[in-house]
């Protein structure tokens, strides 16, 4: 094979790599039942992905404070509505989902 070629290759591989994760967390969030009240763009009962995001952007500490809250649950940061507690979430696939979220533009 050509290295030109397989440069190309890798960068196809890479690409579907990047696009599969992305689907995964939302796949994941979907499976955890996260999007029964979030959506990335819009509010639903608690605030949009992306709003969390802008909220969140100059927090270093705000991904370990973020993956704690959902497994617990909490209220008061976006208004009167709670969020109920999700403990169907382990410690690595709520800090997977908090990533994720945070990257959300
Ligand atoms: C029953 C509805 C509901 C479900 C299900 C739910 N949320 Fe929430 N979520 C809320 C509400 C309401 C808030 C706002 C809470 C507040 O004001 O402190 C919130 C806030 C958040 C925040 C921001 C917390 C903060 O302190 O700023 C994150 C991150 C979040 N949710 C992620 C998730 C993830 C991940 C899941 C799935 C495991 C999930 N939520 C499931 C209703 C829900």
């Amino acid at each position: 094979m050509s290295s030109k070629i397989l440069r190309v290759a890798l960068l196809g591989s890479a690409l579907l790599i990047a696009s599969g994760s992305a689907s995964a967390n939302a796949d994941l969030a979907k499976a955890k039942n996260c999007l029964a009240c979030h959506a990335t763009d819009k509010k639903l009962v608690g605030p949009s992905f992306k709003d969390i995001a802008a909220k969140y952007a100059k927090d270093s500490g705000a991904e370990a404070n973020l993956a704690q809250k959902v497994r617990a649950g909490g209220s008061g940061v976006w208004g009167q509505v709670p969020m109920p507690p999700n403990p169907q979430l382990n410690e690595a696939e709520a800090g997977t989902l908090v990533k994720w979220i945070l990257s959300v533009k």
